[in-house]
């Protein structure tokens, strides 16, 4: 799949016929984030989940997220990824203020500009890879043959052309990932969103999906990645630190490791 800037989002915008832009200042920004709180009600008690959350990211960044546990980066991430709408404050996707639509309408911009990757890959067990990447395009009033296209140019984006008809039990742990990487891009989403992506992987695999990512990138995705260990957000190209539902850092990462150079003084299982 080509996903340079220039025909990717071309393609994309083709697909995007109901969905108003509300707000054309929001300029080359993916994501415009405008003093977002958010509160859990749980019986008597609220949770005050983040607490006055601002930023932008633009399109082609890549942004590690980190934060103590409880410190809201689920939450915010669920906010981008239009599973969930901030309490108070707003949120711009590509200029959609995703603040005022309804679940109906946050579905359909969710299918059409989200890519989700979790820590668990949630994979369907008796289903291949080729089949589990096209999951997504079900929903999306694509044609059986540009699914199965798309969905075997995705696989092959990640590595995994030769294993399009191996089932999840046939792979190890950092390949089930990567399929549903493939699943995340099959939409050709306008950002990936990755929730503790390396949480079940050992090191080696976690920069392998870490060398996915960065390719990627360098093709042109936007990609917000969560992560508890430093090593790993140093991949990106931005690290956000959040603490207490706040951010309390965001710097660039000054000297970023190529994932792939990493690799090669990484052992490898045979050694
Ligand atoms: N569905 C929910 N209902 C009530 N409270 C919630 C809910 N989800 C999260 N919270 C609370 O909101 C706060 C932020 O949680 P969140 O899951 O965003 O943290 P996190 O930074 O992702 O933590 P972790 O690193 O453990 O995944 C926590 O205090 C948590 O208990
Ligand atoms: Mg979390």
């Amino acid at each position: 799949m080509d996903i340079r800037p220039s025909k990717f989002h071309s393609m994309q915008t083709a697909n995007q016929t109901e969905l108003k832009k509300t707000d054309d200042l929001a300029g080359n920004a993916v994501i415009r984030v405008e003093d977002v709180h958010k509160y859990y009600e749980l019986g008597e008690t609220r949770v005050h989940a983040l607490r006055g959350v601002s930023l932008e990211i633009q399109r082609g960044e890549f942004v590690a997220i980190m934060g103590a546990s409880g410190s809201g980066k689920s939450t915010f991430m669920n906010m981008l990824g239009c599973l969930d709408r901030p309490s108070s404050g707003r949120y711009l996707l590509e200029g959609i203020d995703v603040s005022k639509h309804d679940k109906r309408a946050l579905a359909q911009i969710r299918n059409q500009k989200i890519g989700f990757v979790f820590q668990g890959f949630n994979l369907l067990a008796r289903t291949t890879a080729l089949e589990n990447t096209e999951l997504p395009t079900l929903y999306a009033k694509i044609d059986k043959a540009e699914s199965r296209k798309r969905a075997v140019e995705a696989l092959a984006l990640v590595g995994l052309a030769d294993r399009m008809e191996h089932f999840p039990s046939q792979m190890s742990g950092g390949q089930q990932q990567r399929v549903a990487v493939a699943r995340a891009l099959v939409n050709r989403p306008a950002i990936l969103l990755a929730d503790e992506p390396t949480g079940n992987l050992d090191s080696r695999t976690s920069v392998e999906i870490m060398e996915v990512f960065q390719d990627l990138n360098d093709k042109g995705l936007t990609i917000v990645l969560v992560t508890h260990e430093h090593d790993i957000a140093q991949f990106a190209k931005r690290v956000l630190v959040f603490r207490d539902g706040k951010i309390r850092k965001d710097d660039p990462v000054t000297h970023r490791p190529r994932a792939a150079e990493v690799l090669k003084t990484l052992p490898t299982l045979e050694d």
